[in-house]
């Protein structure tokens, strides 16, 4: 090839690239499949390596590569980057409108721009004439640091804009947020444990703490990405509003967070507050609040600046996550398999909306990892809808009062020994009739989504054990109304729906039957597995571990797990006085007699669906002949995205694992998609 054809050919590469690059990382929507890429991209690099002095600033292959640095420069920023007043309630946000409004001597409603408002770290990108030139940190405002080589490595940051659409302008500052997506950030920090290193406090510390390194092979090894939702100068084209801003901005190729709305007047603000208050669960990356912005330039101009903040714009919190209070006393909880569960009580604490007044600590290891004590003051977490952790000690508020906790050595209920078997990190009674573990037995068994048994509620199993009325899950089904109308707060009315209810529960599928006897290891989708696979509880009792083992998805742990609760003689009188009672055991699992559409596929979901839940759509792929897997292998044949997709899709990319959408799924399944709930 000659110097001329290989010029020609890297423009073409890295167009195309540029392309690819900015379908998949920033339009999340990818148009050819990954060894396509990974082909052109190696023809690249062929490429340059043979003529180097042919390679570009903004050739995609110099996202990497970069030698470290001994420290970073310092980078003026053209235009200071501000930061933004904060308002934590209604009457704050009524008050900004009022004030803007009054300013601007506008009488009607003020329109305004709402977005997320990231946790991450603050960032501006220069383009000059279309070629991504410096990147900077926003450091004290005036002056950051100069991380460019670092951001080069992040995919959604473009290294030079698209112009199809709108010329770029002659300079261009953008600002925005650079973001680790929690997922990420969890994987991440499994990582830097499994190697012994310190752990990141949270995403936002991440984010911030992978684009200021010093070398950027690391920093091109995490998962970072970035939104744009500001600017400093532009030279060259002007516009009248900030959407009109940010719809450049996402020709141009930049990222602009998808829930960013224009509010016409302070009712819609607070109404997107709201909505992005119950959307804050279900994001994959934090966000602390939401920014509200003016959006007339003009109005911004005339409004003005104090000394830090615009007058144009404000932060509007959401409730924190977390909180400090103090460790009343720490209590060991007996669980269903027995294992003590150290629990912190705490002086109540509301915490994003929620009072929280107990925090797992899961196990003694953790009490010892996070050096908590009663008495301490710490730091309490509530991310999603998990249960209330503690993340920290505040050492310094200690007075010495404190003191150490150990889980006992005694049960707290029943009084026999607790040991730490060999390999477990949990302690756990070793009395299999202690009542603490019988009632989360029976909870577990009657719960939802095991045998659903409508009204056997905890105070109601409390009382059942208590008084010896039940002493193992068969027990239920030889209760009386009697038995029953005899306990605390019973009428003959809810006596009777409890039998009925317990009745009713007869019914229930041998998978779910599987779930609720609460076999360790064996969870709902493993005993959908499981049942699929053997079809009867007789079927499965005879099973050998090697029969376990070859059932695509078991390992050995399920299959051990499952060898011992047949093994054991108390556990076989269960199971067949469950049978005495009607208990459904022997009926085989339902087989689908129609046509089976997806006999032999595998799929996996990731992110939520639209039409229904996760184990529904799994219980559709087996009734129509085929596997739904937890996880991605070579092995998937489909994995199928919903919203808010989580690593899964990511894997599923890394293996070259096909990717279809609900409406995709549904097709193949052959379900009318009229029946999509909405
Ligand atoms: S606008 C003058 N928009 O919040 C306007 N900031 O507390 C300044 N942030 O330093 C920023 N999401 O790091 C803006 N959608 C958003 C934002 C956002 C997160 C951060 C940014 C800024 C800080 C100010």
């Amino acid at each position: 090839m000659t110097r001329e054809e290989a010029q020609k050919r890297l423009e073409e590469l890295r167009e195309l690239i540029h392309y690819h690059n900015y379908r998949y990382y920033v339009l999340d929507s990818p148009e050819i499949p990954d060894a396509e890429y990974d082909r052109l991209f190696q023809e690249l690099l062929e490429l340059e390596k043979q003529f180097p002095e042919l390679v570009t600033p903004d050739s995609p292959s110099q996202r990497v590569g970069a030698p470290p640095l001994e420290e970073f420069e310092t980078v003026a920023h053209t235009i200071p980057m501000l930061s933004l007043d904060n308002a934590f309630s209604t009457e704050e946000i009524r008050d900004f409108d009022e004030r803007c409004r009054r300013l601007l001597g506008v009488s009607g409603p003020l329109e305004y721009v709402a977005e997320p408002k990231l946790d991450g770290l603050a960032i501006e990108l220069v383009y000059e004439n279309g070629i991504f030139t410096v990147g900077s940190t926003r450091g004290d405002g005036f002056t950051g640091e100069n991380v460019t080589q670092n951001l080069r490595t992040i995919k959604s940051i473009p290294l030079r804009l698209i112009t199809r659409e709108l010329p770029a302008p002659e300079r261009l500052e953008v600002r925005g947020e650079v973001i680790m997506e929690v997922e990420a950030f969890r994987r991440l920090n499994r990582e830097r444990e499994a190697r012994g290193e310190p752990l990141f406090a949270n995403p936002r510390n991440a984010a911030a703490g992978s684009v200021r390194q010093l070398d950027p092979s690391v920093t091109a090894s995490r998962p970072l990405d970035m939104y744009c939702y500001g600017y400093g100068q532009i030279l060259g084209p002007t516009f009248a509003t900030h959407l009109e801003v940010l719809e450049a901005f996402r020709k141009w190729g930049l990222k602009v967070n998808p829930y960013v709305q224009l509010c016409r007047g302070v009712e819609e603000v607070e109404a997107y507050h709201r909505r992005m208050a119950e959307m804050r669960e279900k994001l994959p990356y934090e966000i602390d609040g939401i920014v509200v912005k003016v959006n007339r330039l003009d109005y911004q101009q005339r409004l003005g600046q104090k000394t830090r903040s615009p007058r144009w714009a404000i932060a509007w919190k959401f409730e924190a996550r977390q909180e400090i209070t103090q460790v009343v006393d720490i209590v060991a909880q007996v669980g269903r398999t027995g294992a003590l569960t150290p629990v912190a009580i705490l002086k109540p604490v509301r915490v994003a909306g929620v009072v929280v007044s107990r925090a797992t600590l899961h196990n003694q290891d953790e009490v010892d990892r996070l050096g908590v004590r009663i008495g301490d003051w710490v730091v309490v977490q509530r991310a999603g809808d998990v249960i209330p952790e503690i993340v920290s000690v505040v050492t310094s508020r200690r007075t010495g009062e404190e003191k150490p906790y150990r889980l006992p050595d005694r049960c707290p209920v029943c009084g026999a020994k607790v040991v730490r078997l060999e390999g477990e990190v949990a302690h756990r009674c070793t009395n299999a009739s202690c009542p603490a573990q019988l009632k989360e037995r029976i909870k577990h068994f009657a719960s939802k989504r095991a045998m659903d048994i409508d009204g056997l509620g905890e105070k109601l199993i409390d009382q059942l054990v208590d008084k010896g009325l039940v002493k193992d899950v068969a027990d239920l089904y030889y209760l009386k109304k009697e038995d029953l109308v005899k306990l605390e707060r019973m009428g003959e009315k809810s006596a009777q729906n409890i039998i009925d209810a317990i009745e009713a529960s007869k019914e229930r599928p041998p998978d779910r039957i599987l779930f609720a006897l609460g076999i360790r290891h064996v969870g709902e989708h493993m005993a959908r597995v499981l049942m699929n696979h053997f079809g009867s509880f007789e079927a499965l009792k005879r099973a050998s571990y090697e029969d376990l083992i070859t059932v695509p998805e078991v390992g050995p742990t399920v299959a051990e797990s499952v060898l011992s609760f047949f093994q054991q003689p108390e556990n076989l009188a269960l199971l067949d006085r469950l049978a005495k009672a009607g208990v459904r055991l022997e009926r085989a699992a339902p087989v689908a007699a129609g046509p089976r559409p997806l006999e032999g596929k595998t799929f996996v979901f990731t992110g939520a669906l639209a039409s229904m839940s996760r184990e529904e759509a799994e219980e559709l792929v087996q009734r129509l002949g085929g596997r739904a897997a937890s996880s991605v292998s070579r092995k998937t044949d489909y994995v199928v995205v919903g919203a808010n997709p989580g690593s899964k899709a990511e894997r599923a990319r890394e293996l070259g694992v096909p990717m279809i959408s609900e409406e995709e799924f549904l097709r193949m399944a052959g379900v009318a998609t009229e029946n999509k709930r909405e």
